[in-house]
C-alpha cells in the first residue's frame, strides 16, 4: 500500500481507502451488509495496508459506526477512523445541522458506537444554511482542545464554503479543516470546476466519494449485458447505465486492454494522478473486492496517458 498526507496535515493515509456506506444500512437495500459481513471486510481491509475507513453518524442510522465499533476492537490504532456530522439523527428542531448543540452531542454518540475515545477526522457531511460558520468551527475547534477528535474537514461543500469555513478557523487562530469530500470519478468531474484547483492552492486534502461510479467502473458492468446479479446497479442502475456511460467505459476497457491493466485499476489510478487526492475511498461488499482494489496502487498514468483518457471521457 502508498500513504499519503491528508491534505496539509501530518497524519498519513492510504491511497485506497474503505468507505463504509454500505454497512448496516435498511434491509431493503440493495447493498446491506451486517456485522459478519461488515468484520470480514475491515479484517481484509487491515491486512492489505488500508487504514482508511470512511463512515458517517447516518450510514445505516448509525450500524455504520457501530459495526465497525466491534469490528475493529482489539484494532484501532490500525485504523485512521473518518465518521461525519450534520444529518438528521431525529425529528427534534436540534436534531440535524452543524450548531453546537447537534454537534457536541452527535460526537458523543459516534464515540460510543465507534467504541473509541477519539475520532481521526470529524467530517461537516453538508454546509449548514442556518448555523454561522464561526459557531461551527469553533465546536470543531473544541472538539480537538477536548481530545476528542484529531482532524476536522467536509463534506459536499463547494470551493467557497471550504474557503469561508478555514479562513474564519485562521482569522481567530482554530483548527483549520484538512479535507473535504465531493464526489468524484472519471464519470464525474464537477469537482474540477473551483474545488480540486482550491484544494491545490490550500493543500486541503481530497477525498472522492463515489470514486467507482457506483460499480460502473470495475469492468462488471457492459454494454448489451445483463448487470450482475447481486451488483448494486442490478435491481435500479440509479440513472448510471446510460448509453453514454456505457460507451465511455468500453473505450475505458480498451485503452485499460492496450496496457495490461484493468478499468478497475484506471479508476483508482486515474484519482491518485490527481495530488490533492488522498484517499480514495471506494466501498466494497465482499473481502475480495477490498483486495483487488489495494492492489491497484501500483500503475502511476503518465502526462500523455491522461491526455488520452480525456480525449475518451470529453468525446
Ligand atoms: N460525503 C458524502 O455525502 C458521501 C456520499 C456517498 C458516499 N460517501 C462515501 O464514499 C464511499 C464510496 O461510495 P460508494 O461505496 O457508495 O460508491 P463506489 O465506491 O462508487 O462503489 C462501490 C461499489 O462498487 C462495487 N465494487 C467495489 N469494489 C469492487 C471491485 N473490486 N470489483 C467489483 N465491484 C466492486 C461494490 O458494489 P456491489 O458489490 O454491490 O456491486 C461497492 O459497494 C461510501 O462508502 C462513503 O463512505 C460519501
Amino acid at each position: 500500500m502508498k500513504y499519503r498526507r491528508l491534505g496539509h496535515s501530518g497524519l498519513k493515509v492510504s491511497a485506497i481507502g474503505l468507505g463504509a456506506n454500505n454497512f448496516g444500512t435498511a434491509a431493503k437495500w440493495p447493498f446491506h451488509l451486517g456485522q459478519k459481513e461488515t468484520s470480514a471486510i475491515i479484517d481484509r481491509t487491515l491486512d492489505v495496508g488500508i487504514n482508511f475507513i470512511d463512515t458517517a453518524n447516518a450510514y445505516g442510522a448509525g450500524k455504520s459506526e457501530e459495526f465497525i465499533g466491534v469490528a475493529l476492537k482489539g484494532k484501532r490504532d490500525q485504523a485512521v477512523i473518518a465518521t461525519k456530522v450534520w444529518s438528521a439523527m431525529g425529528d427534534g428542531p436540534n436534531d440535524k445541522g452543524s450548531s453546537r448543540h447537534h454537534v457536541m452531542a452527535q460526537v458523543e454518540k459516534s464515540l460510543t458506537r465507534l467504541q473509541t475515545d477519539y475520532i481521526d477526522l470529524y467530517q461537516l457531511h453538508s454546509w449548514d444554511d442556518d448555523t454561522p460558520i464561526e459557531e461551527t468551527v469553533r465546536a470543531m475547534d473544541d472538539l480537538i482542545t477536548q481530545g476528542k477528535v484529531r482532524y476536522v474537514g467536509c463534506s459536499n461543500y463547494s470551493a467557497w464554503q471550504v474557503c469561508e469555513a478555514m479562513w474564519t478557523a485562521r482569522s481567530h487562530h482554530m483548527n483549520e479543516m484538512v479535507s473535504v469530500q465531493p464526489p468524484y470519478s472519471m464519470l464525474d468531474r464537477k469537482a474540477e470546476d473551483e474545488l480540486v484547483p482550491f484544494c491545490d492552492a490550500y493543500n486541503v486534502g481530497i477525498l472522492p466519494y463515489f470514486p467507482l461510479a457506483h460499480g460502473l467502473l470495475t469492468g462488471k458492468y457492459r454494454k448489451g449485458q445483463a448487470p450482475p446479479k447481486g451488483s448494486r446497479l442490478a435491481g435500479n442502475d440509479r440513472g448510471m447505465l446510460t448509453e453514454g456511460n456505457l460507451d465511455i467505459v468500453e473505450k475505458l476497457n480498451a485503452f485499460c486492454k492496450e496496457r495490461s491493466h484493468t478499468i478497475l485499476e484506471l479508476a483508482f489510478a486515474w484519482l491518485l494522478s490527481r495530488p490533492a487526492v488522498s484517499s480514495v475511498i471506494a466501498g466494497a461488499t465482499k473481502p475480495e473486492q477490498v483486495a483487488s482494489n489495494a492492489k491497484t496502487v501500483e500503475w502511476e498514468l503518465t502526462e500523455a496517458d491522461l491526455t488520452e483518457i480525456d480525449g475518451i471521457l470529453n468525446a
